[in-house]
């Protein structure tokens, strides 16, 4: 099972990065305690603050033979028609994660361009959302036919 873990603008921060919203857990946390959590897993781990860098590895997903995609396209989520139609391209499940309630927040926030071409959305979970993610690819996504 070889997944990949995308994370968009500013995530590079985290853990710094307005705490009160995200938390006090780095990119470099989440990704021992998945790798902690899923042993069997093939992580590939990326972060990009730039579109086109997202889009590319969103691209390289289906060849490379990656079975999902956990993706939190930070400030993208809500602007970019083109990660739309990136991950509408590919024949690879994805997964959109959000730490904070996107929901709960301002009005912007509450619009993905992107869950709609998703499996599904988590929000608000904090860094639990990536491991039900990770959850729900290794258990799942293989019986949707
Ligand atoms: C975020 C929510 C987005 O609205 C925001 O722009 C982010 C992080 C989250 O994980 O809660 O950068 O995707």
């Amino acid at each position: 099972m070889k997944l990949l873990l995308l994370n968009g603008p500013n995530l590079n921060l985290l853990g710094t990065r307005e705490p009160d919203v995200y938390g006090h857990e780095t990119l470099d946390d989440v990704e021992s305690a998945l790798r902690e959590a899923f042993p069997d897993v093939d992580f590939a781990f990326r972060q990009e603050n730039s579109e086109g860098a997202l889009i590319d590895h969103l691209h390289t997903a289906h060849r490379r033979e990656l079975n999902g995609v956990v993706f939190n396209p930070a400030g993208y989520t809500h602007t970019s028609v083109a990660l739309r139609d990136a991950v509408a391209s590919i024949d690879v499940p994805v997964v959109e994660v959000h730490l904070s309630n996107v929901h709960a927040r301002e009005d912007f926030r509450r619009t993905s361009r992107i869950a709609p071409v998703c499996i599904g959305q988590i929000s608000g979970l904090g860094t639990r959302g990536y491991h039900l993610a990770v959850r729900y690819l290794v258990n799942e996504s293989g019986s949707r036919g």
